[in-house]
């Protein structure tokens, strides 16, 4: 049945591997009157400047592809982000969005939206699941977002995962995507 709710994928994986494909499958499995699936690494993010002046005004002072980002999040129900291990962390990219999404924060303005996240790391998969939800802990905190579920990948080279059968995990998600 065709889901109503919008649909915004993220992918923070500098390069067109592992992360990427997953956030692909789902995107393409997913039956949706909305859905756009959004590469960082094709946009112009620079990083917060710190200045907290979106404490004042639900804006941010940095002119780049925030501005259309922020527009799309506004208007869509459910996000689903991928990132890559990175020493136990987000990749740079995925942290650079994170903190460009404070001026979310003191007007509640995603409060209440879906968020499903999607992991992929070289090492064992508990370690990846474990830090990598650390990582997005005060995220989903201070910006009030019901996380529903993640799911952790294990792939170290560019295309590792293709050669792998993930056809479970990726029905496994885009059924609990259809469930919301
Ligand atoms: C700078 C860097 C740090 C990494 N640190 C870890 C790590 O701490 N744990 C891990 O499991 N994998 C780590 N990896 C491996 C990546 O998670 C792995 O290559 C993954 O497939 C990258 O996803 P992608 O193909 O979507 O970019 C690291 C890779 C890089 C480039």
């Amino acid at each position: 049945m065709k889901n109503k709710q919008k649909i915004l994928f993220i992918s923070g994986s500098p390069r067109e591997g592992n992360t990427n494909f997953v956030l692909k499958q789902v995107h393409d499995l997913i039956d949706n009157d909305y859905k756009e699936l959004i590469f960082l690494k094709d946009l112009n993010i620079s990083h917060c400047k710190g200045c907290l002046s979106c404490h004042e005004k639900p804006k941010c002072i940095i002119k780049d592809d925030m501005e259309m980002l922020y527009k799309k999040m506004i208007n869509s129900d459910i996000f689903v982000i991928g990132s890559p291990n990175y020493f136990d962390n987000v990749s740079g990219i995925m942290k650079k969005f994170m903190d460009r999404c404070h001026p979310f924060y003191k007007q509640d303005i995603i409060k209440d939206k879906k968020i499903i996240l999607i992991f992929v790391g070289g090492g064992e998969i508990e370690g990846t699941e474990k830090y990598l939800n650390l990582s997005f802990y005060g995220f989903v905190k201070y910006l009030k977002l019901k996380l529903i579920d993640s799911y952790s990948f294990r792939a170290l080279e560019l295309n590792d995962i293709k050669s792998k059968d993930i056809s479970n995990d990726i029905s496994k998600i885009t059924e609990k995507i259809n469930s919301l």
